[in-house]
């Protein structure tokens, strides 16, 4: 089914429910959540405990019968029932009580890249279940580029990349469609979890998954060019707290290793562009947007495996909901949106 810019304008919410992060933009008021796409439940009472950062911060300190859930992963809703009530606090009494009066109710949602039919159906029925009359599912890809301000209308090539928590997604737009694609399960939670095996390997110490963040800026310095950074975990075999101070050669190695998987993508996107698509962009380079373009040098690796100009977008985290945003307000150059499923 073909979806215009016209039916997106008749939509009044935007959501995105992304694995680590959820975002609802409200039409003409703007991103209303930014949220961790987390909730913390009583499991005696089955009742709602926090959702969003505060349930985030619970991750790994809960008595036994409290337990902290993701109802998102790898671009699909897992778990609608918990979405959809999560959502629900997220939004508020004041906002869903001006939906409930809205005899038609229309949301737009961004979907990854040739999400299956299952994870299509489960966006729909997130929403349907929140008021909604009527759900479009636009691209995360064709949002993230009008988000970035890419002149995706034109007859140019562009390229974007969402790197996110748990997804990569490329591709070649060129008016407005995608020209070709690709999408590897590998994000920034995926180089924290390599972290994580690596420092558990090598220095038989457990780490969560959050405190690997400062670890990360030893992949923006060339190889002995940072200091060794100190981490602090649980020995594996005593149980105890222990610091030690980590080799940022060994950790840069482990975060290189899920990172080609996202420079292969590049180049796999690339062999299937027409040769003059493929000239328009050793100009204008690759634009990078998802939360993980925050990773310090990602940019820089990719420069250096593609030999491309690469672009941080301004604000690469919400590019996509921002994206879809101003295709509800009308605020975007018209273009045909190309065949999408709904
Ligand atoms: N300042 C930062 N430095 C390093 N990594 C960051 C930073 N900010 C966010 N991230 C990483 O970005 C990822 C979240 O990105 P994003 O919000 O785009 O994910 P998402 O849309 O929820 O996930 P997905 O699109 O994969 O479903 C997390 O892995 C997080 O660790
Ligand atoms: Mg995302």
């Amino acid at each position: 089914m073909t979806l215009s810019l016209e039916q997106l304008r008749r939509c009044a919410v935007a959501v995105d429910l992304g694995a680590a992060r959820t975002r609802i933009y409200l039409k003409r008021v703007g991103l209303i959540v930014d949220e961790p796409t987390v909730a913390a439940v009583n499991t005696r009472t089955g009742g709602l405990i926090a959702v969003g950062s505060f349930a985030e911060r619970m991750t790994g300190r809960t008595p036994g019968h409290i337990m902290v859930v993701r109802p998102v992963s790898g671009g699909a809703v897992v778990d609608i029932a918990m979405a959809q009530r999560m959502l629900r606090q997220f939004v508020g009494d004041k906002v869903r009580r001006a939906w409930r009066r809205k005899p038609l109710l229309r949301a737009a949602v961004c979907t990854p890249h040739d999400a299956n039919p299952l994870a299509q159906r489960a966006a729909v029925e997130t929403l349907t279940g929140l008021g909604a009359k009527r759900v479009e599912l636009v691209d995360t890809l064709v949002a993230a580029a009008v988000g970035c301000g890419l002149p995706v209308e034109r007859p140019e090539a562009t390229m974007i990349m969402v790197c996110g928590a748990t997804t990569t997604q490329v591709a070649v737009l060129s008016l407005g469609a995608i020209v070709a694609a690709e999408k590897v399960p590998v994000g920034g939670d995926t180089v924290d979890h390599a972290v994580v095996q690596h420092l558990r390997n090598e220095h038989e110490l457990m780490l969560a998954s959050q405190a690997v963040r400062p670890l990360h800026l030893v992949m923006s310095g060339g190889a002995g060019t940072v200091e060794a950074p100190e981490v602090h975990g649980r020995d594996v075999a005593t149980g105890l707290a222990r610091s030690v101070r980590v080799n940022p050669d060994g950790v840069r190695a482990a975060m290189h290793t899920p990172l080609t998987a996202i420079t292969d993508s590049i180049g796999a996107v690339l062999r299937r562009c027409p040769p003059d698509l493929v000239a328009d962009l050793a100009d204008r380079g690759i634009m990078l947007a998802g939360g993980s373009a925050l990773l310090p040098g990602l940019d820089s690796i990719l420069r250096r495996a593609t030999g491309m100009p690469v672009q941080v977008a301004e604000q690469p985290d919400v590019c996509a909901v921002m994206g879809l945003g101003a295709m509800l307000d009308g605020n975007v150059q018209p273009f045909d949106l190309g065949p999408l499923a709904t």
